[in-house]
């Protein structure tokens, strides 16, 4: 199947009517990008329309991130989405998402992510949550879609999107997708066509470090066995690891948990989390 590429909202029309499902994505496609697209029209059907955006949104990056340097490869992204069963590509331009100013402007309303978009990732990139959530609810508005896709891969997002959703009352269903990872564990990111060969081998250790952490059962001994796989890879530089309950919360001393990491290898920061049950 062939998916047309729009650029604007208006253009989304052609697929209202029929139950829609949409991925919203940055581009530079891979396959776990193709497993929320394949998901998604398990979800539809054959008769739904499964819409995937493609927008590299500034607001979401701050000054001295790599915002210029993100890969943008529309016609492959167009290949890959038409391939795993999109209907629509929809790439707007940052004016046709924001309007003139391209960005947030002076009077923009945006959305206010709230304190769980203060720790982890917030903590590191400040405003970048407000710049996530202000574009999901955008994108939410222009697709108008019954379900949205997001991986579990950025499981803070997938959270705070959860809670927006929540918390204002949309109406849509959001749907979290396990993470597809290379054979040697490691999730697959766009970010990873930065690494080096070297320190492609360097980030497997992050999946076994987090798997290692999984295995034990209170969150003290889960974050010492992570803590040591990491050692055994010294040019990593860890950011955090940590454990909490399902929605950020507290590390629970029993019952279901999960185990998040973020670490630089060279000047990659990667992301990576998994679920792990702590027993007292
Ligand atoms: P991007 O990084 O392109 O990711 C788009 C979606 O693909 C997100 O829901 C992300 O969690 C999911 N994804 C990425 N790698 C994955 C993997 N290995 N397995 C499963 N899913 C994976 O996340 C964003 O873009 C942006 O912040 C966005 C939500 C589009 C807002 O701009």
């Amino acid at each position: 199947m062939s998916a047309h590429v729009v650029h604007t909202a208006a253009d989304l029309r052609a697929v209202e009517g029929r139950p829609r499902a949409v991925v919203m994505t940055m581009g530079a496609l891979h396959d776990g990008h193709a497993e929320l697209i394949r998901e998604a029209r398990r979800r539809v059907g054959p008769d739904g329309a499964v819409i995937v955006t493609v927008f590299v949104n500034p607001t979401q990056f701050a000054a001295g991130e790599d915002f210029d340097a993100y890969p943008r490869t529309l016609e492959s992204d167009f290949a890959v989405a038409s391939e795993a069963g999109a209907d629509v590509v929809f790439a707007p331009t940052a004016v046709e998402v924001y309007g003139e100013s391209g960005g947030f402007g002076e009077q923009s309303v945006t959305i206010d992510p709230g304190p769980l978009a203060d720790i982890l990732e917030g903590a590191a990139r400040p405003g970048h949550f407000r710049g996530v959530l202000t574009v999901v609810a955008k994108l939410l508005g222009m697709t108008a879609p019954q379900s949205a896709l997001f991986g579990e891969k950025d499981y803070q997002q997938l959270t705070l999107v959860r809670r927006m959703v929540d918390d204002l009352s949309m109406p849509v269903e959001v749907i979290g997708v396990p993470t597809v990872r290379e054979p040697d564990g490691l999730a697959l990111s766009s970010r990873n066509r930065y690494l080096s060969a070297d320190e492609r081998q360097v980030a497997a250790v992050i999946p076994r470090a987090l798997d290692a952490a999984a295995a034990r059962m209170t969150p003290q001994d889960a974050i010492a066995s992570g803590l040591e796989v990491l050692a055994t890879e010294p040019s990593i530089e860890l950011d955090y690891l940590v454990v909490t309950d399902p929605q950020l919360g507290p590390a629970p001393l029993e019952g279901q948990a999960r185990i998040l990491i973020a670490a630089r290898v060279g000047t990659t920061r990667l992301l990576d989390n998994r679920p792990a049950r702590m027993r007292p």
